[in-house]
């Protein structure tokens, strides 16, 4: 890549960089530019694992810091001591289920949170002399604009917010704080709204990691509702390079949505993950693994349909997504079948006692 040759090393946080796709971002950042000096931020919440990021704690360039974003003493020291130049923000509470058994969390980490982080890069910022090269990269979901009837063109940066969970209504007010940010103080912002992930250590209480899973365990999958609600999906390393051209060429101030132009219903993503398992995991309990397939009560305010036009990023800044869904679902699939030590100890105490919570039902 052209901006390999000419570029500066950055001196990055990044924040949630021990969960789904922010420690899939720092593998992505430390593979493309070793001479970046890297911070992780995480609290390490439930979502939260610092054994992901094992291949990387010997680096030199890197950092793991156990702390919260709502920790603004922490954020002015980190941010002086390591003359960052670049935020990117992915620490959330990111799962839907869990905003409605408990939404305070939400507010405490993605709005609360999120202004701590804004407010302490701001006042640095300001110390600094508002350089131009530093960037704070906000990244947000395609959830904040609502649901989508079928025939509804797909969201676009203009179409007007609709949150309907308390997560999407915790991220729509994050989304909104940080675009004050560029407009009042002219704080070099940018903000990506992105569709479902999905990839290597994705926390097993989501739905493709969970239905692979239960699969592999014989267990019930339980799809809401009537299974005919739809979602984008969009391997996670398609979503790192994206966020990092964002970073590095993305304009303050801009959004970006970004998708995989992968409408799928959630009924025929189950059927075809019990297909490739059935396919690749050798003696399944339960053969073929459709028979376990059942419906159960309904998200509660369950959006019907997300889709994103993601051609701003594409024409502005070259961005397309390299895999299609069968071959990311089927490489996602291996991953599981192969890294089982990541993700067995996950299925805790703690899990449990949420998947009883959530499903009314005894996971083991
Ligand atoms: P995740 O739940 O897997 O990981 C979140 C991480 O943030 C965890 O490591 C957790 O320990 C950390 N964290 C939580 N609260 C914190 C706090 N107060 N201080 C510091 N760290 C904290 O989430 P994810 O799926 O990787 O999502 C990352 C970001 O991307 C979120 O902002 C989410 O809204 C957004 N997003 C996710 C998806 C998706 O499909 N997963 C799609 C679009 C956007
Ligand atoms: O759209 C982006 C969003 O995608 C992100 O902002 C969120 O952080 C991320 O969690 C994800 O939200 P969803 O609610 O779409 O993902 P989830 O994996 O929880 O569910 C996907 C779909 O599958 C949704 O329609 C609900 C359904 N589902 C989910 C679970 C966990 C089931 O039918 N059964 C289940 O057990």
């Amino acid at each position: 890549m052209s901006q390999q040759i000419s570029r500066k090393a950055r001196r990055i946080i990044i924040t949630g960089g021990a969960g789904f796709i922010g420690s899939n971002f720092v593998y992505h950042w430390c593979q493309q530019y070793p001479n970046d000096r890297i911070i992780v931020l995480d609290a390490l919440t439930y979502a939260g694992n610092r054994a992901t990021l094992a291949n990387l704690e010997e680096l030199e360039n890197f950092r793991f810091v156990q702390g919260n974003i709502c920790d603004r003493t922490l954020l002015d020291s980190l941010l002086q001591e390591e003359q960052i130049d670049t935020i990117a923000h992915l620490a959330a509470e990111s799962h839907v289920d869990r905003s409605i058994l408990g939404p305070g969390a939400f507010i405490e980490t993605n709005v609360v949170g999120t202004f701590t982080l804004l407010e302490a890069f701001r006042q640095y910022w300001l110390a600094q002399g508002k350089p131009e090269n530093y960037r704070f990269l906000h990244v947000s979901t395609d959830e904040v604009y609502g649901s989508l009837e079928t025939n509804d063109p797909p969201f676009s940066e203009t179409t007007p917010y609709a949150p309907n969970s308390p997560y999407s209504a915790s991220k729509a007010g994050s989304d909104h704080l940080a675009r004050a940010y560029y407009h009042t103080y002219g704080m070099p912002t940018i903000i990506t709204n992105c569709s479902n992930n999905y990839g290597p250590y994705h926390f097993p209480e989501k739905l493709i990691p969970l239905m692979t899973i239960n699969i592999l365990l014989g267990k019930p999958l339980p799809v809401y509702g009537d299974g005919q609600n739809v979602r984008d999906w969009l391997y996670v390393r398609d979503h790192c390079q994206a966020l990092d051209l964002v970073i590095h060429q993305g304009k303050p101030g801009e959004t970006y949505n970004i998708g995989g132009n992968n409408e799928v219903k959630n009924l025929d993503l189950v059927n075809l993950l019990c297909e490739l398992m059935n396919e690749l995991a050798p003696d399944l309990p339960v053969k073929p693994a459709q028979n376990l397939i059942t419906f159960v009560k309904d998200r509660l305010g369950h959006d019907r349909r997300y889709a994103i036009d993601a051609s701003k990023i594409r024409r502005e800044l070259g961005w397309t997504p390299q895999k299609t869904v069968e071959e990311g679902l089927r490489e996602t699939i291996i991953w599981y079948l192969e890294n089982q030590n990541w993700w067995r100890p996950l299925l805790s105490a703690d899990y449990q006692a949420y998947y009883q919570a959530s499903y009314g039902q005894k996971f083991t």
